[in-house]
Parts: structure tokens; C-alpha cells; sequence
């Protein structure tokens, strides 16, 4: 299944997102020992450094890293967006309870077609989803274009590893223990075992930052997070000179 492209691939994830919603926060926070939350906030602080206004977090899930964004200073507005009501609603529960409702709009859209102009947003974040992607390229330029010039792009995602010490010590945590987690905890072994696959199909640290340059951003670069399983890469939007 973590081989799919297309529009089979967007089904398949759609589905899997669907079923394990409302177990996705505890999840993430078993299989990180709640890592993800000190990843999510650098990754908000990357994206937004030294710029103001607006910000969207894309693919938002239970809006995490939109309301990591809403909380900068330099973010006026956070708007967080995804493809499942499931995901959606959850976000907004949850964004009300905080009280931030007013700094964080959560929406239902494609990552592959946003719905906004060129350049509307100082910076675009993206965490763990990229690889859940039918078309990784179609959704990074979407986010390069709805980002002003100027404005940054920020991808929060997990890393392949290359053989080697660490892989040997990660691939049993990852392809052992997390679908056994997902059974006990999500009640979905097959959805916590096509999550570490989809890993292994995924474009390394490397290639990513490539990727991005190669859809026009500069200054490009990339950090690795949680002993090597996770990177957040980023890249400025060009300014063309008239
Ligand atoms: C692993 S979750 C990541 C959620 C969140 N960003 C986080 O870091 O916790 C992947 C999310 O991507 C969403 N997704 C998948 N395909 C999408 C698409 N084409 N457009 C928007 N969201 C999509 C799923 O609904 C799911 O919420």
C-alpha cells in the first residue's frame, strides 16, 4: 500500500485518516514520547522567522502546527486546512477549548489545489504528510505559490534512513512496535503499518532539499530531528527583480 501514487493513494489515505482520527493525538504522542509538540513549535519558529502576517498549515490534522503558528508573534493569522472533516473537526474542538479561536481558522480543502491566491501567506508549514501525498511535487508548489515572495516554506516529515547503526536500532521501533501500538491503542494495526512503510518510499533529507530548490526556493536547508528519524527542511520564496 505504501508503494500507491495517484489518485488510488489519496483514497487509501483518506480512508486511513478517516478510521484512526480519534485516536491520531494519543498516537503521536506514544510513538514520540511527545516529541512531536518540541518538533512541531521549532518548525513554527522556523517558518515564521523575521516575517509577519499570515500563515497556513497545510495537511493540519488536529491543527497542531496551525496553532503552534497562531501562537508567534509574527503570525497575525494561522489558518489550518485538510482534506477530512474527521481531522477538521477535531482541530476545532480543540482550538476552541484552547481559546485561540481567533487566531486559528481550520478549513477543509486539497493540499493539491489550495484555495487561495498567489502569495497570500508569509510562510507554509507542512508536518507529516508530505509522504502521504498522491503527488509530493503538486502539493509543495502549492505551497510555494499561495507563499508571498519573500515568505518561507517549512516541511516537518520523517526521514529514511540509510544503512547503518541507527536504522538497525529505529527499524524494529518503527516496523514492530508501532503497528503493535496501533492495534492495542487505535484498534488499526494495517494503518500503523502502512505509516512506517511509507517512510521507506519517501525522498531522503537530501533529496527533499533538492526537490525544494528545484521548485524555486532559496536558501534552502534542512535540520535533523529525533536522532536522525526526522527532518524539517525550509526554503525563501524568490523575490524577482523587475
Ligand atoms: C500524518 S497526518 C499529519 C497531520 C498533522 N499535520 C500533524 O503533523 O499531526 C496527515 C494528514 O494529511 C491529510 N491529508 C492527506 N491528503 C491530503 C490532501 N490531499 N489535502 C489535504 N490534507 C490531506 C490527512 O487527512 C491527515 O490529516
Amino acid at each position: 500500500m505504501a508503494e500507491l501514487q495517484g489518485a488510488e493513494k489519496q483514497r487509501y489515505v483518506a480512508s486511513l485518516f478517516s478510521r484512526i482520527s480519534g485516536r491520531y493525538d494519543l498516537m503521536n504522542d506514544l510513538m514520540t514520547l511527545g516529541m512531536h509538540r518540541r518538533w512541531k513549535r521549532k518548525t513554527a519558529a522556523i517558518a515564521t522567522y523575521g516575517l509577519d502576517g499570515p500563515a497556513i498549515d497545510v495537511s493540519s490534522g488536529t491543527g497542531d502546527l496551525a496553532l503552534e503558528l497562531a501562537k508567534r508573534p509574527e503570525v497575525d493569522h494561522a489558518v489550518g486546512l485538510d482534506l477530512l472533516d474527521g481531522m477538521v473537526s477535531r482541530a476545532r474542538a480543540k482550538i476552541l477549548a484552547r481559546g485561540m479561536s481567533s487566531s486559528v481558522t481550520m478549513m477543509i480543502g486539497d493540499a493539491l489545489s489550495l484555495p487561495f491566491a498567489d502569495g497570500s501567506f508569509s510562510c507554509a508549514t507542512a508536518g507529516f504528510s508530505l509522504r502521504n501525498m498522491p503527488d509530493v511535487e503538486k502539493a509543495l508548489s502549492e505551497m510555494v505559490r499561495v507563499v508571498r515572495p519573500g515568505g518561507r516554506v517549512a516541511i516537518l516529515e520523517l526521514s529514511p534512513m540509510s544503512k547503518g547503526i541507527r536504522s538497525a536500532l529505529f527499524r524494529p521501533v518503527f516496523h514492530g512496535l508501532v503497528p503493535l501500538i496501533g492495534r492495542f491503542v487505535a484498534g488499526d494495526r494495517s494503518a500503523y503499518t502502512y505509516l512506517p512503510r511509507s517512510v521507506d518510499h519517501f525522498l531522503d533529507a537530501e533529496r527533499l532539499a533538492e526537490t525544494l530548490s528545484g521548485l524555486g526556493l532559496d536558501d534552502v536547508g534542512y535540520k535533523r530531528l529525533g536522532f536522525g528519524t526526522v527532518a524539517v527542511h525550509w526554503g525563501v520564496k524568490k523575490v524577482e527583480l523587475s
